[in-house]
């Protein structure tokens, strides 16, 4: 039995409090799209004065004036039709040009897809790939629109776990162990939300041989592709050579344009008929002014998504000497702007409940390592991309293991 929605619709065939008719029940999948974890921790913040929000992926920097200003001018020139369902031709060769210089990926412009962030990419993506009761590998800890567009789309998401003793890197003999006649998709994200690893050119080309020996398709995330420190960002498309791998972009995070909603799907040779249909069904096609600032976003200076680079691996370094000094454990980010933390010492198996006591308590917002997934109980993700003062106060709140320094 589910409960009511509270917006009015009973769910499943129950009825309406107060109703004497009974409604219509919701599709059954929708009950099995588990809710963000984080979503919480949100709300309650938002409820509480002084908090230093650490919970949420939301980039610190501005917006560089060109790419506003483009978004502005297109909004006064009354840019503001209907454009092509994979977007202004002129956004889509510019991305074909990005994908090229940046990513090693040569396609042809109809492989391109303008999509509403990349959360609408994936979810296309899933939706296109995946049948009811189809398997879909994720990985655990992983973001968490993974398996929730997996639920839309009806399918089961089965976790593959990166686990501490395994450096936080997959297992192909777990995945080997994971396939099943259902199994459809893998999803790779690299670099990773919540870990901050980077999966380098080997790991990736041991991902693409067994997908290809289990005869699966691969479903890449790379809005971090351009925040990374150390190891070089490798787009696995780059290293397929038998067309199973879509994958995912976004400006939100490269250019701070989260609310903007830009992203874009690049899919393999052929899929192009279909594409516009199910672009046509689902957007039609993505805001016009915002691809106009888009388009200045990736044909413009880049000094500034180097300087918020440079911003986060700063951070990244303070917050790690900090939680150094004081004898905490976590995993040291190569890609992103996250810090994986290990409260275990602290969170008796209910690192949900701690982080809302945390944060009543101590007035800082983490997010629950439980909302990235199972292997994520007793840890937390720490967001680096806020003023680096308050990153480091956050930190210096968190409790230390006994025996160490606090
Ligand atoms: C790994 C990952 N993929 C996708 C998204 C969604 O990004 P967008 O704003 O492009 O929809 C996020 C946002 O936090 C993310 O962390």
């Amino acid at each position: 039995m589910y409960e009511d929605d509270g917006g009015g619709h009973a769910v499943n065939g129950t009825q309406r409090p107060g109703s004497v008719c009974p409604m219509p029940s919701l599709a059954p999948h929708t009950a099995s799209v588990p809710p963000s974890g984080i979503r919480r921790i949100f709300d309650l913040a938002g409820e509480l004065d002084d908090v230093i929000a650490l919970a949420i992926g939301e980039p610190d920097v501005p917006v560089a004036e060109h790419i506003l200003a483009a978004g502005a001018r297109a909004f006064m020139a009354d840019v503001t039709d209907y454009t092509p369902n994979g977007g202004i031709p002129q956004l889509r060769q510019a991305i074909v040009e990005k994908l090229a210089r940046e990513n090693s990926l040569t396609v042809d412009l109809e492989q391109v897809w303008v999509t509403v962030g990349a959360t609408q990419a994936l979810h296309q993506a899933m939706g296109l790939l995946l049948d009811a009761g189809d398997e879909i590998l994720v990985p655990d800890p992983g973001y968490t629109t993974f398996s929730m567009s997996a639920r839309m789309a009806g399918a089961t998401p089965v976790p593959y776990s990166l686990r501490p003793d395994s450096g936080f890197a997959p297992s192909i003999d777990e995945l080997d162990r994971l396939v099943t006649d259902r199994t459809r998709v893998i999803i790779v994200n690299t670099p990773s939300n919540p870990l901050g690893s980077v999966l380098d050119a080997d790991q990736l080309r041991e991902l693409l041989a067994f997908a290809r020996r289990h005869d699966l398709w691969v479903l890449s995330d790379e809005v971090y592709e351009y925040f990374t420190y150390g190891t070089p960002h490798v787009s696995i498309a780059s290293l397929d050579d038998d067309d199973r791998v879509f994958s995912a972009f976004s400006l939100s995070k490269t250019y701070a344009m989260t609310g903007v909603r830009v992203g874009y799907l690049v899919t393999p040779p052929g899929m192009a008929p279909i594409m516009r249909t199910v672009q046509e069904a689902s957007i039609s096609c993505v805001t016009s002014p915002a691809q106009l600032a888009a388009i200045a976003a990736i044909t413009g200076d880049h000094q500034h998504v180097a300087d918020a680079r440079e911003h986060y691996r700063g951070n990244l370094e303070a917050a790690c000497a900090v939680l150094d000094e004081r004898g905490i454990h976590y995993l040291r980010p190569n890609g992103a702007f996250y810090l994986w933390i290990d409260m275990q010492h602290a969170t008796q198996g209910d690192v949900a409940g701690w982080t809302e006591a945390f944060l009543l308590r101590e007035r800082v917002s983490v997010a629950p390592g439980s909302a990235f997934g199972r292997a994520g109980e007793g840890w937390i993700r720490v967001c680096v991309a806020a003023d680096r003062a308050d990153v480091i106060e956050g930190l210096r709140r968190l409790p230390a293991p006994h025996g160490t320094i606090a």
